[in-house]
């Protein structure tokens, strides 16, 4: 399949559909290795149908660590533009697993020396993402109720009102309590921050910022949802040994202790394109009727800002087993 090099969100659209198609055979059956490994089928054999010679450069870990969908793995026919690309196929496999909402497939990409995603090390990294509104007025370094009280303002509403989006982790536990001070709500979520992040950017979803520790990789994706919605993420990549700092050091240019900027992450033309799995705070899971299946998808790139929402119909899909690609 050419790919629109225009536009080539349009074609990821397939992919991450593909993915979330499949793991929600396994929706709420308990077994996320078996969910995740339905979703990296599903988006590396649409990606491979594409004309593109593509590279990933977020994936599922190192080549000796992940059979599909590794760091360096070629993707699509060959044929075509040069093509970065950061996925998660399965965002919050445990989400999916337990049949919770905001399990998602989602990918990034970017036409090789048009945009740039960093090469992040699979590592985490504290995180603050907000959207349009909130854009440039933030500061991860300072305290959480300082850039409360500064949203509050941006965002024309009491501090009382300010939603934060945080993991439940016991090392949020300081985190959430210093938030909880201020008076502003939390919207504790038990994974998937990259979902979080979106809500984050989205003014309608009720989620106005995202804070605290997550994946470092999925943070590259955030970064380029952030770019495209014209909201903002800062982050600082958070050691577990000298060693994995040292490795960094090698991998991303300038100082690695620093703030990273959403433009440190993600640069230039990007292209985002997500796809419910589960339904949640951003988009519709995946429905299978008796003739057809229905998915939600976010699609955006940085160039125009354009932001689209496509529901799609899928009338060749009409059992949970009947999904294109071959196996
Ligand atoms: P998986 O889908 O790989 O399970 O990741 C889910 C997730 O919640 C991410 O959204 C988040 O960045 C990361 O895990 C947080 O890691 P941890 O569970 O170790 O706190």
């Amino acid at each position: 399949m050419s790919i629109n090099p225009k536009s080539p969100h349009l074609d990821f659209l397939r992919v991450t559909e593909r993915a979330a198609l499949l793991a929600a055979r396994w929706v709420g059956k308990g077994k996320k290795h078996e969910a995740d490994d339905a979703a990296c089928q599903g988006m590396r054999s649409a990606l491979n149908e594409l004309n593109i010679a593509g590279t990933i450069v977020i994936g599922e870990g190192e080549m000796d660590e992940a059979p599909m969908l590794y760091i360096g793995e070629a993707v699509g026919t060959g044929i075509g533009p040069d093509v970065e690309i950061a996925v998660d196929p399965l965002e919050g496999t445990n989400l999916c697993a337990n049949g919770m909402p905001n399990a998602i497939a989602v990918l990034a990409g970017t036409i090789k020396g048009e945009g740039h995603l960093l090469h992040a090390p699979d590592c985490y990294m504290d995180k603050l993402v907000v959207g349009p509104e909130c854009k440039g007025i933030v500061d991860i370094t300072v305290p959480p109720k300082v850039n409360i009280r500064l949203m509050s303002k941006a965002l024309g509403k009491s501090v009382e009102e300010v939603t934060i989006g945080i993991l439940d982790r016991d090392r949020h536990r300081g985190l959430i309590e210093e938030i909880r001070e201020t008076g502003a709500r939390v919207h504790l979520i038990s994974d998937g921050d990259l979902t979080v992040a979106l809500a984050a950017l989205d003014p309608d979803s009720g989620v106005d910022a995202l804070m605290g520790s997550g994946g470092a990789p999925e943070g590259v994706i955030s970064a380029a949802a952030a770019l495209c919605y014209g909201g903002e993420m800062q982050a600082k990549f958070l050691w577990s040994s000298d060693e994995e700092r040292e490795r960094a050091v090698g991998m991303i240019q300038g100082d690695v202790d620093r703030v990273m900027t959403t433009t440190d992450l993600a640069s230039g033309h990007v292209q985002f394109c997500a796809t419910g799995i589960t339904s949640g705070d951003i988009l519709k899971g995946v429905r299978y009727r008796r003739d057809y299946a229905l998915t939600e998808s976010i699609l955006m790139r940085s160039k125009t800002g354009t932001i689209r929402r496509i529901q799609t119909m899928h009338r060749n899909i009409k059992r949970r087993d009947d999904i294109p690609g071959g196996y």
